[in-house]
């Protein structure tokens, strides 16, 4: 594996404050190899999409738009919400996505890891995120699968992974995804 460092653009599909999923994210963040520099890019202020805004869409989505053509890789820790996506994490996936043609997401390397309390990590997020990561070209990590459950008791009281297995479990999937982010980034 090259020393080069590879910018992982991560969106977490949760706006709360306290969020699990957040949390998550910035655990992975101090579990990842040198290889991988992850930075949350937020979504919580972006405003709706409006196709009739393509030809002069929002600052705030361009500016989105161009964090994650910036990006090297993409990561995504999401909730499941009614045995899907939550809404503010399409919402960003359908902006940077437009207009037709000048998708920011196509050729970059992405995961998943979906986080629940409930017992089956959110599988049902999971997979429709990789439905749509699918038609936008996104080359996803396929195992290993991480669909978190039981989250209500995965952290200490400073964030840190509280079990070691859990804690291992994480450490193989980011030095996975850092080893398909090296052999499929775009040159
Ligand atoms: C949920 N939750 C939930 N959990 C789950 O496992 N499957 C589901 O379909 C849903 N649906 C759902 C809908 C809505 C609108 C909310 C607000 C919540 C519970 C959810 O997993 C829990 O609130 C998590 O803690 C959300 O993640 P964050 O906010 O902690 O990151």
């Amino acid at each position: 594996m090259s020393q080069q460092v590879h910018r992982v653009a991560v969106l977490v599909g949760s706006l709360r404050k306290d969020s699990l999923n957040r949390k998550l994210a910035l655990a992975l963040k101090a579990l990842a190899p040198p290889s991988l520099l992850l930075e949350i890019a937020e979504i919580g202020e972006l405003p709706l999409y409006n196709q009739d805004d393509d030809a002069n869409p929002p600052a705030a989505s361009v500016a989105f738009k161009q964090r994650i053509k910036d990006a090297d890789a993409v990561l995504f820790v999401t909730p499941e919400y009614n045995r899907s996506v939550p809404g503010v994490l399409k919402n960003a996936i359908d902006i940077a996505s437009r207009p037709y043609g000048q998708s920011a997401w196509d050729g970059k390397p992405g995961a998943i890891v979906s986080l629940s309390p409930g017992a089956i990590g959110a599988f049902g997020a999971n997979h429709h995120l990789r439905q749509s990561l699918v038609f936008l070209n996104v080359p996803l990590l396929q195992q290993p699968e991480a669909y978190v459950g039981g989250a209500g008791e995965l952290f200490d009281a400073n964030g840190a992974i509280a079990k070691p297995e859990s804690k291992a479990f994480l450490e193989k999937f980011i030095n996975a995804f850092a080893a398909w982010v090296e052999r499929n980034r775009k040159v």
